[in-house]
């Protein structure tokens, strides 16, 4: 297989994607991305997840995605007031840039060229480390996707339709559903995702113990954790 791009610049830059193109993923291309999805590893390499992919025009897949694109308006409405996204509580301009993508996400559902449903095939009771041998492969397929030019998020807001959803694709009760993931091409650009400095993350030897060792690559640029803040400066 072509090198499509270097391992580091992708996973660096294999950020939150929520504005899409609408162009389609050519077949080849979608049949890439999920062969590296489905290289990922999984408890005993028992290869449980599995991948629903939503892109086809029968009345099913379109009933699906009209369900999925409810359940995303429904839950983001809710959430873009709780957590202070709307404009009476001064929302931060991070805030105000985060939750127009959500916005347009949520408004275009429909259009987004695919959407795939992570899911896992149960062989053994719920567990509540079973996603374990989801997410390898769901961050396996956004990297790949990444390096040929598309983008995607991690989503979960097909929760809340999960009973309907189903139904209507025939999912058995055996099967998980861990995570939504829209891919397409992104109408933005690429770019560094931010994170904490590397020290915040690691300890050498006892907890809490700096790692003189550690070494972040030139320029890289940090935030703090959790989503921008809604509000700035107290209430
Ligand atoms: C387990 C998980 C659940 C997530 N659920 C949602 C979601 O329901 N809706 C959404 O818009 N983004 C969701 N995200 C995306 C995160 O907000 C995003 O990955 C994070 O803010 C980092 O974004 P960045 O890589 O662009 O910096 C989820 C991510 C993960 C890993």
């Amino acid at each position: 297989m072509k090198c499509a791009m270097e391992l580091f610049e992708a996973l660096a830059t294999t950020r939150a994607i929520r504005r899409f193109r609408p162009e389609p993923i050519p077949d080849d291309d979608l049949s890439t991305i999920l062969f590296a999805a489905t290289r990922a590893p999984s408890g005993s390499n028992r290869q449980t997840f599995r991948f629903l992919v939503l892109r086809a025009q029968d009345a099913e897949t379109l009933a699906a995605r009209q369900l999925l694109g409810g359940a995303c308006r429904a839950q983001w409405a809710a959430k873009r007031d709780a957590d202070g996204y709307n404009a009476d509580r001064r929302p931060s301009p991070g805030a105000v840039r985060l939750a127009a993508a959500i916005d347009h996400f949520v408004t275009h559902f429909e259009k987004i060229p695919v959407v795939v449903l992570a899911c896992l095939d149960r062989y053994r009771a719920p567990s509540p480390l079973e996603g374990a041998s989801v997410y390898p492969a769901v961050q396996n397929l956004l990297l790949a996707a990444r390096a040929l030019g598309y983008g995607g998020v991690i989503t979960q807001w097909h929760s809340a339709v999960e009973p309907e959803l189903r139904t209507l694709l025939h999912i058995p009760d055996s099967v998980a559903i861990h995570a939504m993931v829209p891919l397409g091409r992104p109408m933005g650009q690429h770019g560094p995702v931010r994170r904490r400095p590397l020290t915040d993350f690691v300890s050498d030897g006892h907890w809490g113990s700096a790692a003189p060792w550690l070494h972040e690559p030139e320029g890289v640029r940090h935030t703090t954790p959790g989503l921008p803040r809604p509000v700035d400066g107290p209430e």
